[in-house]
């Protein structure tokens, strides 16, 4: 199939690296800005801490443009701040015969794309893998890599075939609102400089993590919003798993394979880069929920509150685990 992946970072490189490896035409979408970088490697690599060698696959053509005619399938890989430059960039419509897939964490992608573009139907995609860029087309997983598609589309679900990404279908947004209560742990790290590993590993964390979690289960109820967390068990296993097992929590969320190495989000990165967050789309996303159901979020709205005040400030400040509880504890 004819394919396009907008947006060569983390996400986008690993799409795209499993894509042409598929066997599909490949093009990739980057910014103007990265031609210099990009045109210079010749290959795009992926590296797997869950073993095997890196994969590598000759580079696609790169464009900067976002052209979707003769177009099957369209994988969007930036992050929500980045979104509606890109939906400004499609055009005034997208082709009949185009899928667009929106890949950002949170739930809210395929709607402001229905929004924009009334006709299309984006099938939106839940990432269930952790991925870092190292070099400009080089990336790294450090879990299995997976995708949830919400569609019935035989050609989609099986456009990764043979390429050792896997592929699973989902009916409604459940899996991406279980998929987001565990991303309610980036803030946590994006605050403290923490890895996944430390969130159930330090107590202090741990105890964030858990009330951001339990105060989302509750707004998730009460709002009859479904959800299913990434580790197919019922939420009370999960907090009980957190409690004593967090090394198992950790591996049955599908932040990561491995024990010995550690994982950051990207959110972490973003802070220390002065960027944009996506805190809006994750607690940002409870906090409105929470509101349209009576439910009252101070757990999550301080994590909101803490990652607003710090975004865009260099060099980035970062609290220690206590004074995080401490911060949470006084709001809650
Ligand atoms: N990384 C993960 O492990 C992971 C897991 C699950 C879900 N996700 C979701 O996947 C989405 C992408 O995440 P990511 O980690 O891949 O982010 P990323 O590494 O920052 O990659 C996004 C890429 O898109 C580029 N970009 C932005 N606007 C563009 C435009 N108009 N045209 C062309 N390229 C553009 C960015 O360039 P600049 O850097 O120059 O802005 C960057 O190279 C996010 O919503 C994230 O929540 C990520």
């Amino acid at each position: 199939m004819r394919i396009r992946v907008i947006g060569a970072g983390a996400v986008g490189t690993v799409l795209a690296t499993h894509l042409v490896r598929a066997g599909h035409a490949v093009r990739l979408s980057i910014r103007e800005a990265d031609l210099p970088s990009m045109q210079s490697v010749r290959h795009l690599r992926v590296d797997r801490v869950t073993g095997g060698p890196p994969l590598t696959v000759d580079k696609p053509p790169l464009s900067t443009g976002m052209d979707l005619h003769d177009v099957d399938a369209a994988f969007i890989c930036v992050k929500h701040p980045d979104l509606r430059s890109v939906l400004d960039g499609l055009g005034p419509t997208i082709p009949s015969g185009c899928a667009l897939i929106p890949c950002q964490n949170g739930v809210g992608a395929a709607q402001r794309i229905r929004q924009r573009f009334p006709a299309s139907d984006p099938v939106a995609a839940t990432v269930m893998f952790n991925a870092q860029t190292l070099q400009p087309l080089h990336a790294r997983v450090t879990t299995e890599p997976t995708l949830l598609l919400r569609s019935g589309d035989p050609d989609l679900l099986s456009l990764f075939n043979g390429s050792g990404l896997r592929v699973r279908r989902v009916r409604g947004e459940g899996a991406a609102w279980g998929k987001l209560l565990l991303n309610l742990a980036n803030a946590i790290c994006a605050l403290t400089h923490s890895s996944f590993h430390d969130v159930v590993s330090n107590d202090d964390l741990k105890t964030c993590f858990t009330s951001a979690l339990d105060e989302a289960v509750r707004v998730l109820q009460a709002a009859k919003a479904p959800y299913r967390l990434p580790a197919s068990m019922p939420y009370p296993a999960f907090r009980l798993l957190l409690d004593r097992a967090p090394s198992l929590a950790l591996r049955a969320s599908a932040f990561h394979r491995t024990a010995s190495s550690h994982a950051y989000p990207s959110m972490v990165a973003d802070m220390v880069q002065g960027r944009p967050t996506e805190i809006d789309q994750l607690n940002g996303e409870i906090v409105r929920l929470g509101e349209l159901s009576g439910i009252d979020t101070p757990v999550n709205s301080q994590l909101v509150a803490m990652i607003r005040m710090r975004e865009g400030r260099q060099p980035a400040e970062f609290l220690a685990p206590a004074e995080l509880r401490q911060s949470l504890a006084a709001a809650g």
